[in-house]
């Protein structure tokens, strides 16, 4: 950050291209566009389809409704028509039986979210939007670092989504990528993610000279990355695999001790997977009051999420999701982040344990 500080040059610059090059590499992509969020690597990724220039029954957008708004307001915004899939009651990701039930030729895109960390069913939801034409839409945003069937998320679906925010597992305080294989989509990204200028400042800037003329193809959002987050994000990368070891450590402690517990749901893990462990979330009934008791004991928990389909720009789309209706109310997270002490790990564990003692008095 000093480097970039004193170099004089803030913006969309060197450091952005040397993220870009190296965590395309860390996920093994061909490509990667460095944006100032997820939510905008969702927008661009699904501006790229031309959803409003569409026949209105071609805009169809499958998704999860258990997920941060962003994936489905990117569906919105790009014109697109959201059907709302059911999730998988084990690892709360878009199932792909649903995605079998609803997929037609009217589907643009799949969008399939890595709740919590842990990948969604890649392989079989890339072969259903295939057949369909449709394009897999990855939103990763918590799965940084996450592996499907030994490939590295970020290398499976057509267009994956990151999110670097302050929160994420890696963080540069605000900041995303899409990554993807093909050259010709990624300098496509890279024009729309600076309002569709065909050469950024930094290109046309040389020593002594700039050069004020560029084009315009198409248009596009202000969404790229820029040097000072990326210069952060080249130090977390480098540190990715230890954090994210560190986060794996601590839900395997939290599910140790919580094995017992006949109330509580614990997140899985298939076998098949390497979550990055961004969220430890738990299922119990009497939510309200568990949470209440954990604050209780000094310990925040939060709820990953509402769903979606439950805000009121979504109600005209809502369909019966009975498993993530029945899972929403009884999801709670537990703190799960690097910097978690020892003693604080064994004040989490202790909270959870003593309200099992507490509901059975
Ligand atoms: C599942 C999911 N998608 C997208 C986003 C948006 O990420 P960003 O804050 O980088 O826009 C988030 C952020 O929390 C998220 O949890």
């Amino acid at each position: 950050m000093v480097d970039v500080l004193r170099s004089g040059w803030w913006g969309l610059g060197p450091k952005t291209a040397e993220f870009e090059s190296r965590f395309a590499e860390a996920v093994g992509a061909g490509h990667c566009v460095g944006t100032n969020s997820a939510s905008s690597a969702l927008l661009l990724s699904l501006a790229t389809l031309n959803l409003a220039g569409r026949h209105p029954a071609e805009r169809e957008v499958i998704t999860p409704a258990l997920t941060f708004v962003s994936t489905n307001h990117a569906i919105l915004q790009a014109g697109g028509i959201p059907v709302f899939a059911d999730v998988d009651p084990d690892t709360l990701t878009i199932d792909p039986a649903e995605v079998e039930r609803l997929i037609t030729p009217r589907t643009a895109a799949v969008m399939a979210v890595d709740y919590g960390g842990h990948p969604a069913e890649l392989d079989r939801i890339a072969a259903l939007a295939h057949k369909f034409g449709a394009t897999l839409v990855e939103d990763a945003a918590h799965s940084c670092g996450a592996s499907y069937r030994g490939r590295s998320v970020g290398s499976i679906a057509d267009l994956t989504c990151f999110s670097f925010h302050a929160v994420k597992n890696l963080a540069m305080g605000e900041g995303g990528a899409i990554t993807l294989a093909g050259a010709e989509l990624a300098e496509r990204l890279r024009k729309m993610s600076r309002l569709g200028l065909s050469r950024s400042t930094w290109e046309r800037t040389g020593v002594d000279s700039y050069s004020w003329d560029y084009d315009i193809e198409e248009i596009g959002l202000k969404a790229h990355l820029s040097d000072l987050p990326a210069a952060i994000g080249l130090v977390q990368l480098r540190r990715l695999g230890e954090t994210n070891g560190r986060r794996r450590a601590i839900a395997g402690l939290y599910s140790a001790a919580f094995a017992g517990l006949d109330w509580l749901t614990l997140p899985a893990e298939l076998d098949h997977v390497r979550s990055a462990w961004h969220l430890y979330a738990i299922r119990v009934d009497e939510r309200n009051r568990f949470i209440e008791h954990m604050a209780g004991r000094g310990v925040a928990t939060s709820v990953h999420y509402k769903p979606t389909h439950l805000y009121r720009p979504y109600v005209p789309y809502a369909r019966p999701l009975p498993v993530t209706e029945e899972a929403w109310p009884r999801l709670v997270t537990l703190p799960l982040f690097p910097g978690l002490t020892d003693s604080e790990i064994d004040q989490v564990i202790s909270a959870v344990r003593s309200f099992a003692v507490t509901s059975r008095c």
